[in-house]
């Protein structure tokens, strides 16, 4: 990117004020966020993982009806799919689970249906990420979520039974590893469920159980140098592990674990603000993504940070194209520019807007004050 003028606080609060109108245009009237109103491979589905985020973002930004529209969209698809829960969690009880593709997809289309394109399915992240952000939605608001106990409880069953298995990360990869993203956010998502006193006492207890069991199999397991890695037993790191920290906080961004990770994010992958997803990304070149900077700068800010956390908003507005959307990567500073080619013929230029990139925006937006709650 060429020099940036200096950022000043009116843009941010602008761009961040369009970030929330256009999430708001964009959402269907069921509820569900759209990834991206026009990529080719996103175009009609909406994913539990960038959705529960975006939800979370309007949440803190005080649109508290959005947010509860999305959480209501998830309890009707997943009460949809008891039949197939309870069968999962029955067959992972007898010790015979079901193979990967007849576990939960990742994302639905609009209406709640699976769709019939092909992906990279079996993610459990996004399961724990709409229980945790559904669940801090209705503290922070203090909401009553009756209608959504159902899909709560399932979905409590549905982790209880498969938090440990391999699965796709968050980025579609690596299916035969277990991801400490993965983890962290189930953790989340059960540890939020521990809490909540729509959940029964056993299931409480349960969830508490085995959000202790992934913390501890991160601790052991997930760490080298003491940094948090990519998947048990790797050596690398990657960007979403910041998500730990903050929103998700099940590592404190003042801990060790915390500082440590995040010196590591900021060495192995942050260039002039922008981050990479992870050393070997070759998608679409392997950009830099603003979300991941937010991301980022939502942890510095956990840490006691906020200058740098500002740093990262500042670099992540400056990746707002003329029509005033941002995209999910940029290209200034690739990993790899001969994977381009390859990728814009078989889906076309890459996403551009992505809804996450506005969310994970407004976030780090409302946690520095830049816009008003
Ligand atoms: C990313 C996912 C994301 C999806 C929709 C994929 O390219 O790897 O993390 O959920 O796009 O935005």
């Amino acid at each position: 990117m060429p020099p940036q003028p200096p950022m000043l606080a009116d843009d941010l609060a602008q761009i961040a004020e369009r970030s929330r109108a256009l999430i708001l245009s964009l959402q269907d009237p069921g509820g569900a966020y759209p990834a991206s109103p026009n990529f080719s491979a996103y175009r009609g589905y909406s994913w539990l993982r960038d959705g529960s985020f975006i939800a979370d973002a309007m949440s803190a930004a005080g649109e508290t009806a959005s947010a509860s529209a999305f959480f209501g969209w998830c309890a009707r698809t997943l009460i949809a799919r008891a039949p197939d829960i309870h069968r999962i969690v029955a067959a992972a009880d007898a010790g015979t689970p079901v193979a990967d593709h007849e576990m939960l997809p990742t994302r639905f289309t609009l209406d709640g249906a699976a769709g019939d394109t092909e992906w990279w399915d079996f993610q459990l992240d996004g399961y724990g990420l709409w229980l945790w952000a559904a669940l801090t939605h209705a503290e922070r608001h203090d909401l009553d979520v009756t209608p959504w106990r159902r899909a709560i409880e399932l979905t409590v069953d549905y982790l209880i039974a498969s938090w440990d298995r391999p699965c796709y990360d968050w980025w579609e990869e690596h299916v035969e590893e277990v991801h400490v993203s993965t983890l962290g956010s189930i953790e989340a998502g059960l540890r939020a469920a521990a809490r909540s006193e729509l959940v029964g006492p056993d299931r409480r207890r349960a969830a508490a159980e085995t959000a202790d069991a992934a913390a501890r199999l991160v601790r052991d397991r997930g760490t080298v140098d003491g940094h948090l890695v990519k998947w048990i037993g790797s050596t690398s790191v990657d960007a979403s592990l910041a998500a730990l920290i903050a929103p998700l906080r099940v590592v404190a961004g003042d801990s060790d674990l915390g500082r440590a990770t995040l010196a590591e994010l900021e060495r192995q992958l942050v260039v002039d603000g922008g981050a990479h997803r992870f050393t070997t990304d070759t998608y679409y070149g392997g950009g830099q993504w603003p979300l991941l900077s937010c991301f980022i700068g939502l942890a510095h800010l956990d840490a006691g940070d906020p200058a740098r956390a500002r740093e990262l908003l500042a670099w992540s507005a400056g990746t707002v194209r003329e029509s005033g959307t941002m995209p999910e990567q940029v290209d200034d500073h690739l990993i790899d520019p001969t994977f381009v080619a390859e990728w814009v013929e078989r889906w076309g230029p890459s996403a551009d807007p992505l809804l996450w990139s506005h969310a994970m925006f407004l976030r780090l937006a409302v946690e520095l004050d830049v816009v008003t709650r």
